[in-house]
């Protein structure tokens, strides 16, 4: 599965990059606003988990931040890099399941868009990953509706340009994940009117009070 996977993924990517920048334009408001969840005067450092084209990097570059942006795909960075202006932020190709850094190396992770583009147990292995490399994580992604006919329409509409892991993304429910990741919810907005949420969590501690079973 792993290797069909990451072939689709670089594929699928390799093609959509040279038009990503345009087709994401309606999401220019989220990346200022999903930095803006970070209040920080500090130098700090961020890590931007599934880059693709780089603009929430840029966005998190701009105030000032020390940031990585990470990704598989060689095509969607090539234009992230065409686009930088900053020099606090770089870019290196790799595989969001294996983060080429030491536990507790970044101050924030953030991912936006990208869990709905991996298999379930995917998803959980980033999760994992992120957890280690930081304490608190930023989770960017459409806010899913609630209702059965509500659903089934946006899922329609979505998988017609998503990534066919979409559908099992979309069944699923995101504050459940975290949760069993150990994640806490500090602060929950949305963009977009409504379309698009996201998620400002912690790390629970191992130690003390253990509040589900795995944390
Ligand atoms: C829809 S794009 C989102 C890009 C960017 N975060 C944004 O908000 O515009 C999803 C990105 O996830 C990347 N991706 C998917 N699986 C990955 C993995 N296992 N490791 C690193 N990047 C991955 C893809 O290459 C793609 O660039």
């Amino acid at each position: 599965m792993d290797e069909n996977y990451y072939r689709y993924i670089r594929g699928f990517f390799g093609k959509w990059a040279s038009v990503y920048n345009f087709i994401a334009l309606p999401l220019t408001g989220i990346w200022n606003k999903v930095a803006d969840m970070i209040d920080s005067k500090a130098k700090i450092k961020i890590l931007d988990v599934c880059s693709g084209t780089g603009t929430q990097a840029f966005a998190f570059a701009k105030r000032g931040y020390e940031v990585v942006g990470l990704d598989l795909s060689r095509e969607m960075l090539r234009i992230a890099e065409k686009k930088n202006k900053y020099e606090n932020v770089r870019f290196v190709v790799a595989d969001a399941t294996k983060m080429p850094f030491e536990n507790d190396y970044f101050d924030y992770a953030c991912i936006s868009f990208a869990l709905r583009d991996m298999p379930y147990e995917v998803r959980h292995r980033v999760l994992d990953e992120m957890r280690r490399v930081s304490r608190k994580i930023i989770v960017v992604d459409y806010h899913i509706p609630k209702t059965k006919l509500h659903r089934r329409l946006h899922v329609s509409f979505t998988s017609l340009y998503e990534s066919k892991y979409y559908r099992d993304f979309a069944k699923r429910n995101l504050e459940d994940l975290l949760q069993e990741h150990c994640f806490r919810i500090l602060k929950e907005t949305y963009g977009l009117v409504d379309f698009v949420k996201i998620l400002l969590c912690e790390r629970k501690s191992f130690e003390g009070k253990q509040e589900n079973t795995n944390c």
